[in-house]
């Protein structure tokens, strides 16, 4: 067997399945489309589910794909073995009810023996063990010796997750001798030692199955393989360990050169941290490259764990600074020859990280501070073990490592508490178990219109007509397939061709009403159920039946609405791309009749000139009344010309390109203006973030534009009746009013300070002298916190040795400070002490120094029971 790079594995065997009639297509994005059960794609078939479930027409019978995969289930095993990984690529070749086992099993073997020249004595076989026919073909027609083809149970060899498509497996295993084995005799595939390792599972999907448990077969069974080019490349390098074959080395490599440690010199922490880095770069930079930005929730959570775990280790190596943007080079220079969408968005990807790894320095620097408060606290109390709790918050929610946590209480003579650490990780571990455990199965979900025969499409005819003459092919009612339906029902109906637009690409679906002589349903939401267009609304006169006639009709007004906005976005799109630059990416937009909303990734808060800039410029291209065009053409071609396209979206062959003059040219589904001019005028109304480097853009157009400037114009005119002004001089008339209201808060301050040094007198005659410290203990009421702070200090002044308790009461919410003098804390005065206990008897807390302390009061009907107790308190500190 000779030495095969990773990459040159991966095209032996998409040219070889398409060299048998595959349809090879590009790994799909890690981010699932329509399928809200999967946080991320984490095998090949994942993202074809629909097709082996016949609920979608696959492009061809046959495909192959090299599909990116993610999987964090071991992430804690991740950097410890040689094996696991959190991201990895697997080979799969399908078959929508073409063909099934033997031409799969056959294949398969070519592949392996013939072009990878794998030893044939090498290789074992497995079959699930009431598959007689797999057995047989593995026995009679490929010529395996019994003896290496092995039975095994349906833990080992019977594919399933959840419901749906699932069946018996077969797998190919390698045999890496005997120095790997555990000695028994019986050593054989199945065995848990390291000795056979399965490197290829041959699924044949026969069954579906249901909520019951029940096994149904399929009308047409399907082939699914999966093929972990990882441990592949393993096999054929032979290497023990992932992180020895040539990709993910060259990425390893780096790590060693930026860390300036060695590998594998029996250190094993620093080993484990090396892997950890390694493996998570190449994660972090797919996703991100797929367009998931760090966040706190899904799989932005997911990419911010894998990110800051990987910056942490870094640190461990002791690498200075950010570093993770220089490994995102090292991955692009193995893996973007095979996936070129690493090259296209290399700066944003760049960028991205760097955002993060920044905040992540952020939140370090934060638990710094936290924990040496901490350690104040500990010292305070004459103890040198923080709690297992306050480490693992650290951890938590500062991205801390015990490690470094540990590191800096050494300093004082202090540890951490390791055992209470790692129950609050268990704690943690199992919180995320149960949430994975509703996450990473496939998620087949069965739903009413999976049960309509497949066949049942509609066709789309809206682009050029609003109204039709079309037949009812299908209607649902409550969940349930029916003939017929009647005035109140709500309804689902499905015709054969309508000019209805289903909600799509960002765009809401039409709305309008369905009719003949017998019936009326006034259509309130469209949506697609894969080839299926849905109709869902009431019928508000007589009865509807299937095959029945109708004629369909838009609300055209409604769609001109929705139309402006969308054409507006393609315009807005183009804008943001000219004034903000070429980072600018789609990460989601909403059409609807009344307004747009664009998000769009960019790093920073739009200032008032680049909105201003964004708005005219669009503006300029309504009013240049450019020819909106509507074309199908090759993906191929599309993109010679340079159409913008959607992050991950699945594209077909044929695509629709949207030109607008040669301002714009967007792949979309949606339905436009004939015109730019149509859109009228283009008004921003917000612009705000969404996520970390996600910004949000709110626009009208058309009537809603000319609404907003009459509402605004309408605004300005209640501000000048009320200034008693007119709009064009409420300007310089708020002006005014603003600067004499500054003038009159200035005479109110000094008037307020006047009265204080009255009060100050009046206060210092309530004094009170016990062991020779004088008292104050006052309330007053309506006193912000700085001026009582004021006030406590001219008293403090004058009082001699002393102290001075204040309280205040402010729209129902009370504060107290009390302040001694640095003779009166020598007697044993201690203001801050005194405060907690005034403060808690009305239900609040404070503290601070022996001089000068602050608290608040819940209860403001306890503040003056709170300040009798003074007394009682300075006796006791000066006992
Ligand atoms: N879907 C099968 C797997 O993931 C091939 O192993």
């Amino acid at each position: 067997m000779e030495k095969m790079s990773l990459n040159e594995i991966r095209k032996q065997f998409l040219d070889f399945f398409e060299s048998k009639d595959h349809y090879v297509r590009a790994s799909y994005s890690l981010v699932p489309e329509n399928d809200k059960s999967l946080l991320l794609i984490n095998a090949g078939m994942a993202p074809l589910k629909n097709y082996f479930m016949g609920t979608e027409i696959p492009p061809k019978k046959r495909m192959s794909t090299c599909q990116k995969c993610i999987r964090t289930g071991d992430i804690e095993n991740v950097g410890k073995t040689a094996r696991h990984a959190t991201f990895f690529e697997m080979l799969g070749n399908f078959s929508f009810g073409d063909y099934f086992k033997n031409e799969s099993i056959a294949w398969g073997w070519e592949f392996v023996t013939k072009y990878l020249k794998f030893p044939v004595e090498k290789l074992w076989v497995t079959v699930y063990e009431k598959d007689d026919e797999a057995y047989e073909i593995w026995e009679k027609k490929i010529g395996i010796d019994p003896g290496k083809i092995v039975r095994l149970g349906k833990e080992d060899n019977f594919w399933e997750i959840g419901v749906g498509p699932c069946g018996p497996c077969s797998e190919i295993y390698y045999d890496r001798g005997e120095k790997y084995g555990c000695g028994n005799p019986d050593c054989k595939p199945g065995c848990e030692c390291d000795r056979y390792i399965e490197f290829w599972n041959h699924v044949f999907t026969q069954f579906d199955k249901d909520e019951n448990g029940n096994y149904n077969p399929l009308p047409n069974p399907n082939i699914d393989t999966g093929m972990g080019l990882e441990r592949m490349a393993c096999i054929m390098q032979g290497v023990d360990s992932i992180f020895e074959i040539d990709t993910i080395k060259h990425i390893l490599n780096k790590v060693l050169e930026i860390s300036g440690q060695k590998y594998g010199q029996g250190n094993e922490k620093t080993d484990v941290s090396i892997r950890i880095v390694t493996d998570h770069i190449r994660s972090v930079t797919f996703m991100v490259c797929d367009g998931i930005m760090p966040s706190n929730e899904g799989r932005g959570y997911v990419l911010r764990r894998l990110l800051r775990r990987a910056a942490r280790h870094g640190k461990l190596l002791g690498i200075k600074g950010e570093f993770l943007t220089q490994l995102v080079d090292s991955v692009l220079e193995v893996s973007s020859g095979a996936y070129p969408e690493l090259l296209e968005r290399k700066e944003y990807i760049k960028k991205v990280i760097t955002i993060e790894e920044e905040r992540f320095q952020e939140t370090i620097d934060q638990g710094s501070e936290i924990l040496k408060g901490y350690m104040e606290e500990l010292k305070g109390e004459n103890k040198n073990i923080l709690s297992g709790e306050n480490a693992f918050r650290l951890y938590d929610t500062y991205g801390f490592p015990l490690e470094l946590t540990k590191e800096i209480l050494e300093e004082e003579n202090m540890t951490a508490d390791e055992k209470g650490f790692k129950a609050e990780m268990e704690k943690q571990r199992e919180r995320a178990r149960n949430a994975r455990r509703n996450n990473e199965d496939m998620g087949w979900k069965e739903d009413v219109y999976a049960k309509l025969d497949e066949n049942i499409k509609s066709q789309f005819k809206g682009y050029k007509e609003y109204e039709m003459d079309s037949k009812v092919i299908a209607i649902v009612k409550s969940g349930e397939i029916v003939e017929a339906a009647q005035k109140g029902d709500e309804v689902t109906i499905i015709l054969d061709e309508t000019p209805f637009y289903p909600e799509g690409g960002g765009q809401v679906g039409d709305h309008g009403v369905l009719f003949n002589e017998e019936c009326k349903i006034k259509i309130t939401a469209c949506r697609k159920n894969n080839q299926k267009i849905l109709h869902i609304g009431e019928v508000l006169e007589g009865k509807v039946f299937v095959n029945g006639t109708v004629k369909s009709c838009i609300d055209i007004e409604n769609r001109m609405s929705s139309a402006r906005n969308h054409t507006a976005t393609h315009l807005l799109q183009a804008a943001l791309r000219n004034v903000l630059g070429n980072h600018v990416e789609q990460s989601g937009s909403l059409v609807t009749p009344e307004r747009l909303r664009f998000d769009f990734t960019h790093f920073q808060g739009l200032t008032e000139d680049e909105l201003e800039k964004i708005e005219k410029i669009v503006n300029q291209k309504v009013l240049q009344s450019l020819t909106v065009l509507a074309e199908e053409m090759g993906i191929k071609e599309a993109k010679k010309k340079g159409a913008t396209a959607l992050f991950g979206e699945k594209y077909g062959e044929v695509v629709r390109v949207v030109t607008m003059g040669d301002y714009s040219i967007e792949l979309c589904g949606g339905t436009h203006l004939n015109n730019t001019s149509q859109v009228g005028l283009f008004k921003i109304i917000s612009e705000g973030g969404v996520a970390a480097g996600i910004r949000r853009i709110e626009a009208v157009t058309g009537h809603k534009a000319y609404e907003y400037i009459n509402q605004q114009e309408l605004k300005m005119k209640e501000i000048a009746q009320i200034l008693k002004s007119n709009p064009n001089e409420i300007v310089t008339k708020v002006e005014n009013l603003v600067s004499e209201l500054r003038v009159a808060h200035k005479e109110v301050e000094i008037l307020k300070n006047k009265l204080a040094k009255g009060a100050v007198d009046e206060i210092l005659a309530t004094a009170v002298e016990i062991n020779n410290i004088k008292v104050i203990r006052y309330k007053l009421s309506g006193l912000d916190m700085d001026s009582l702070r004021k006030l406590g200090d001219q008293l403090k002044d004058k009082l001699g040795t002393g102290i001075v308790v204040l309280a205040t009461e402010k729209d129902n919410k009370g504060n107290f400070i009390a302040m001694a003098t640095e003779d009166a804390v020598k007697k044993g005065i201690h203001a801050g002490n005194m405060i907690r206990q005034v403060a808690k008897i009305a239900g609040g807390g404070g503290g601070g120094k022996p001089t000068m302390a602050q608290a608040g009061a819940k209860d403001v009907s306890k503040i003056d029971e709170a300040l009798e107790q003074v007394m009682n308190f300075v006796k006791e500190q000066v006992k």
